[in-house]
């Protein structure tokens, strides 16, 4: 039969090196259901071999998102800014809306809450944020919200009773509500990171901006399916593969310097095997 999504398919399961502007022109639309990704920021780093990061790029390749992503999939974009002579450089916002300009939804805004952020600066408050801009084509077509967050009325006695008030102005006794133990969390998410935190694999601090696993994990758990194809366009050390494999999900990494890929085919065989014995 034929397949629709064939060259896509053929890199399923790969770390690609290359330009991710030019490995997406390969893949076929409508072929991926989750990127979870975080891209240079404005140039606050100097990747190996990176073509230089610039609007007009970040253009090219957000029209490529648009095009490979399937109806109903979820990019999940996590950016912070540059702050140059106190003012800041807000690209986060002008890409998220570019993003909402080529046709994405934005679903939500996660703010991403971290540590380790390096010392407080003498004269701003300390900054320990990042964006986290939920973009999706048309409505999300999975939804699995994380329900995490403690409840505080779970086991209390007094609240949870229901009454009702009669006409006569008498109140009912309509038994108790149950309170769950746990709800769904709120749109601010807080991880640990730096190093120790983000992961326990030694190999991946060479280099310089990790995700926290722990993230990554709850965008899959959360905006994903058992089989589906997780992209991260700017693969770095490879967490999103890693964390894809370990959730039994497709998945694709594109990264652009031959180092951090040696480093995460390195990252990720352990992982590789581990799931070939289960
Ligand atoms: C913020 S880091 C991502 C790190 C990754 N989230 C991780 O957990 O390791 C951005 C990465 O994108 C890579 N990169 C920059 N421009 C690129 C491009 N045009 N195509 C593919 N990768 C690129 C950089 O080399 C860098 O490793």
């Amino acid at each position: 039969m034929f397949n629709l999504t064939e060259n896509t398919d053929k890199n399923l399961n790969k770390i690609i090196n290359g330009n991710c502007k030019d490995v997406l022109a390969n893949f076929d639309g409508n072929s991926v259901d989750l990127v979870v990704t975080s891209p240079p920021y404005d140039d606050l780093r100097d990747y190996t071999n990176n073509e230089s990061w610039n609007f007009k790029l970040f253009q090219e390749i957000a029209k490529q998102l648009f095009r490979v992503m399937k109806v109903g999939g979820v990019v999940v974009w996590v950016v912070g800014d540059k702050v140059t002579n106190g003012n800041k450089s807000l690209t986060s916002y002008r890409q998220a809306l570019y993003f909402q300009e080529i046709g994405f939804n934005i679903f939500d805004v996660i703010i991403y809450e971290k540590t380790g952020s390096g010392p407080p600066h003498k004269n701003r408050y300390f900054n320990i944020y990042e964006y986290m801009f939920v973009l999706s084509k048309g409505l999300p077509k999975t939804i699995n919200l994380l329900k995490d967050k403690v409840n505080k009325w779970a086991n209390c006695q007094t609240y949870g009773n229901v009454t009702r008030r009669e006409k006569d102005g008498s109140l009912t006794d309509k038994g108790r509500k149950t309170v769950n133990d746990y709800g769904v969390r709120t749109n601010i998410w807080k991880y640990t990171n730096g190093k120790g935190f983000s992961t326990k694999d030694e190999i991946a601090y060479q280099h310089p901006a990790i995700f926290p696993e722990k993230l990554v994990r709850d965008h899959i758990l959360s905006w994903s399916n058992e089989g589906d194809v997780v992209l991260d366009p700017f693969g770095g050390s490879g967490t999103v593969a890693k964390v894809a494999i370990q959730l039994k999900r497709k998945w694709i990494s594109i990264e652009i310097s031959k180092e951090y890929c040696e480093l995460a085919e390195k990252r990720i065989k352990p992982v590789l095997c581990n799931t070939a014995l289960l």
